[in-house]
């Protein structure tokens, strides 16, 4: 292993870094998209319920169990384990979600290339390059292999400067922009006409779809997504958290701040969609739903900017920025997961092992661009269907049934030394142990 495995300097330097993993793409696109296609504010509100219900205890066990083990996802678990079948079983759930982190990155790259090329067309227009911009907006294999380049290069640069210069330094910097562009962004489309009519869309629950069962898995796969639980990154990121710090205020930190830039996003995307109704542009399908998937954020979205004349480029502009920027901090956070497995158990230098492990992913995302319809929504589907929610239960397992209470009890110690009166004492422990594991594999079941 590493002699110095560096962590987070400060407690913001964390929460940033940690609310950078899970504030993305899936925030700012899948939550809003989600929401359209789930019967509006019904699904907003069954999302909260069973963010805090379910997600923040399974993310509270990850993030113990790195900070218990003080190492990557695999070190980690197998330091809880006391035989061999333990040890076997913690290098299947930490490697597996290894695995599943990159997978995700493999396709989240593509994704998040795309946002770039959308954020780059603008300023193409606002130049003059018409065909530029007509090829940043096309669907096409040259481009998305350039784009998902691009985006990988990035990420490998954040990645190779380790955790204090590069996670910390970069998501300090980032979040405040990504959080600040969001409002800016929202205070904007309410100025505009139609934007009412959206809010209401957005907050009015119709409480009778609240049961359906399609509707709280997609909820449940949405909140797992979005604390980017079962992939290992919250586990490393955990590892490089102080002794001193109290954990479980800052898991229920990293929580809230994640459940309201989702919330955030909403607010801009649902009324903007009404916006652009306004306008003339068609946000309904067929089937009398609201239209959601790549179609809103790729279609709608740019008409409605397009329709604002000049001030569009800015906004279109700063939108697809706020994209790109929220992918990035999550991006780096999935190639961490697999680095420093390599690292400190392979004792390969980190520079080294970023720019190969970042190849090779990107490699894999090139695989899909030029696989496109096979491949695309195969790897979504093994990586955040199964992968995920399989892996977060195995910890819960671990953290439940295997580790000894007094030991837990012990680490949560640390930094929250009256935990043992509180709240969270009397309820995680059989939370974790019984209800984690129990609901995420009915509901797992029940979506296959
Ligand atoms: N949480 C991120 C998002 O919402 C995605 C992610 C998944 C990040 C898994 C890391 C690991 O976009």
């Amino acid at each position: 292993m590493s002699v110095s495995r560096g962590g987070f300097s400060s407690r913001l330097g964390f929460i940033m870094a940690a609310a950078g993993s899970a504030v993305g793409l899936g925030n700012i696109w899948g939550f809003p998209t989600q929401t359209a296609s789930n019967g509006g504010a019904a699904f907003v509100l069954v999302y909260l319920v069973l963010a805090f219900s379910l997600a923040y205890p399974a993310f509270m066990a990850e993030l113990l169990i790195g900070r218990y083990g003080q190492a990557n996802a695999v070190s980690s678990m197998q330091k809880m384990s006391r035989n061999l079948w333990q040890k076997r079983f913690a290098f299947f759930v930490g490697f597996g979600g290894i695995i599943c982190a990159a997978l995700i990155l493999s396709f989240y790259g593509i994704l998040a290339g795309w946002m770039m090329s959308y954020a780059i067309e603008p300023i193409a227009r606002l130049i003059g390059l018409t065909e530029v911009s007509t090829w940043l907006t096309s669907q096409s294999i040259a481009r998305n292999l350039v784009f998902s380049a691009l985006f990988m290069m990035l990420t490998i640069a954040i990645i190779r400067r380790g955790v204090e210069d590069g996670i910390e330094k970069w998501s300090k910097r980032l979040m405040p922009m990504l959080i600040g562009l969001l409002i800016l962004l929202i205070i904007y489309v309410f100025t505009l006409e139609g934007a009412k009519e959206g809010f209401e869309a957005y907050l009015n629950p119709d409480i009778s779809r609240i049961f359906e069962p399609d509707l709280l898995i997609s909820a449940l796969g949405q909140a797992f997504f979005s604390l980017s639980l079962g992939t290992s990154v919250m586990i490393i990121y955990g590892s490089y958290i102080s002794k001193s710090e109290n954990l479980v205020t800052l898991g229920a930190q990293v929580t809230l701040i994640d459940v309201s830039i989702a919330f955030l996003a909403g607010l801009l995307i649902i009324p903007a969609m009404y916006v652009a109704q306004a306008q003339g542009v068609a946000i309904f399908a067929e089937d009398g739903s609201l239209i959601s998937g790549p179609n809103l954020v790729f279609d709608i979205l740019p008409t409605l900017f397009n329709g604002m004349g000049a001030v569009g480029i800015f906004v279109a502009f700063g939108f697809f920025v706020l994209m790109s920027i929220a992918a990035l901090t999550s991006s780096i956070s999935m190639l961490e997961g697999p680095v420093s497995f390599v690292v400190e158990r392979h004792n390969v230098e980190r520079k080294k092992a970023t720019t190969l492990i970042g190849l090779g992913i990107l490699a894999m995302s090139s695989l899909i661009v030029l696989n496109f319809d096979l491949l695309f929504g195969l790897v979504i589907s093994i990586s955040t269907v199964y992968g995920q929610p399989l892996i977060a239960m195995f910890c819960c397992v671990f953290v439940g049934w295997i580790w000894h209470r007094s030991e837990i009890l012990a680490e949560i110690k640390q930094g929250n030394e009256s935990v043992e009166n509180s709240l969270f004492w009397k309820i995680w422990p059989w939370y974790t142990k019984l209800v984690c594991p129990l609901a995420i594999g009915a509901v797992f079941i029940h979506s296959l």
